[in-house]
């Protein structure tokens, strides 16, 4: 059975918890794309665990951590994850598999993200400065340097030492602190030995456990709403996010009868800048964001907040094949005397679908909202669909008809055992 976890918005949508519930029996456990702007937490008990770039699904025992050559890495973030599951009692001897494929996120990059956001001013795109564009703009421009480079030092030692070089000049042109050549190459030395016992063909590792009929989960990162071709380009990430990515980022061609999950949070968050075109910034927003607790698990930064917005899931819906869905942290909303969910968008007078528009249209265009009643219960303890508040049932089954896909999965609590799946008593 193949699994894959897609986030339907701009990200943050607990796509972790959900990855953990289904990955439980998985054989495999896949990161194909983005790097260590991502941010996926699991509670466990009383204890989290924030992974960056970790496959989250590597906490079961038999699961065994896949990165693939989508992945871009930091190294050090790497490690220190590492370093982290081993003091926690997990151990990864067998566990942790890296293509040497991956294009590596370098001290340069992350100055080069920081220099041109800073550069940026007031229009500055909120990136995590995590070396994210940098490092996918370098692998588009045959100037990456991949895992396969520290293989063989020597090759790494020259590449780094030429394109730092280059880079150095830019950051001078920003009158930014260019990057120690040497002390750079130094702390990669050391960084090899510790990874590449890790280092993998991961192609042929997943293309044996497609054949075989592994249990494989494909942990989908940020939201589709950030895809570098399908967002509000330039708020974007620099990787794809929709399922398109498995293919190129692992090199996997994904069975029909693959589960394609949409997770789906109950209203909207997003960190950054670049149109939301739901946002709300009252004291509903304040209390959504506390409740919620949205605040970045990358940065810290706190979340902007909206009503769940439908036109654009319904788009994620559509251009991922999304067959169903998770809906998550819908706890969080009770307590609201109403709710709004968006239905369509109205941009000068007409409709316009999210597909046809670019970040100018998102800004001006007026949402069309459908109003509900709240609920004032702690829903956090039940786990009957026909338990829950009347109307928190209209406000999920008004978005499963919208979407025309099932809900399976209703979270109402971060822990694993917080939840309602599928229906049971369907109204
Ligand atoms: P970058 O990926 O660091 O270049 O940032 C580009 C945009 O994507 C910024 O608005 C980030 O806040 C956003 N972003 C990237 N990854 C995530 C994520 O995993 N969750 C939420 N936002 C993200």
């Amino acid at each position: 059975m193949i699994n894959l976890i897609i986030g339907t918005q701009w990200g943050d949508e607990g796509k972790g918890k959900i990855v953990d519930l289904l990955g439980e029996t998985a054989d495999y456990a896949v990161r194909f794309h983005g790097g260590n702007n991502a941010g996926h937490t699991v509670v466990i008990g009383e204890k989290k665990f924030p992974f960056h770039l970790i496959p989250s699904g590597i906490l079961r025992p038999k699961t065994v951590g896949v990165i693939t050559n989508g992945v871009i890495i930091d190294l050090e973030v790497l490690l220190k994850e590492i370093e982290f599951l081993k003091e926690n009692g997990f151990s990864l001897k067998n566990k942790l598999l890296i293509s040497s494929r991956c294009h590596l996120i370098m001290p340069y990059h992350k100055a080069l993200d920081e220099a041109y956001e800073n550069a940026r001013g007031k229009n500055k795109l909120g990136t995590t400065r995590r070396g994210i564009g940098p490092t996918y703009a370098d692998k588009v421009s045959y100037n990456g340097i991949r895992v396969y480079e520290l293989v063989n030092w020597s090759a790494f030692e020259e590449k780094f030492s030429f394109q730092a070089k280059i880079k150095n000049k830019i950051l001078k042109l920003f009158g930014v602190e260019p990057i120690n050549i040497k002390k750079s190459l130094n702390e990669f030395k050391k960084y090899r030995e510790k990874i590449l016992p890790y280092v993998a063909d991961t192609f042929k590792v997943l293309q044996e456990a497609v054949k075989s009929k592994k249990n494989i989960i494909f942990e989908g990162a940020h939201g589709v709403m950030l895809d570098n071709d399908f967002s509000p380009y330039p708020f974007a990430t620099g990787s794809n996010v929709v399922t398109g990515a498995v293919n190129t980022g692992a090199g996997v061609i994904l069975p029909k009868d693959t589960n394609v999950w949409g997770v789906i949070k109950a209203y909207l968050s997003r960190v950054g800048g670049g149109p939301l075109p739901t946002e709300i910034n009252d004291k509903i927003a304040s209390l959504i964001r506390e409740k919620g607790w949205e605040y970045g698990t990358t940065t810290g930064r706190p979340r902007r907040i909206g009503w769940l917005d439908l036109e654009a899931v319904k788009f994620s819906v559509k251009v991922c094949g999304i067959n169903k869905i998770a809906l998550t942290k819908i706890d969080v909303l009770s307590g609201l005397e109403k709710l709004k969910v968006c239905v369509g968008y109205q941009y000068q007078g007409k409709k316009i679908d999210y597909s046809e528009c670019g970040y100018l249209e998102l800004t001006e265009l007026e949402p069309v909202y459908k109003e509900f009643s709240g609920w004032s219960e702690d829903i956090s303890k039940i786990r009957d669909f026909s338990h829950l508040p009347k109307n928190c049932q209209n406000y999920i089954n008004f978005i499963e008809k919208f979407l025309e896909v099932p809900i399976e999965i209703i979270s109402v609590g971060p822990d694993r055992n917080q939840n309602i799946y599928k229906f049971k008593d369907r109204t």
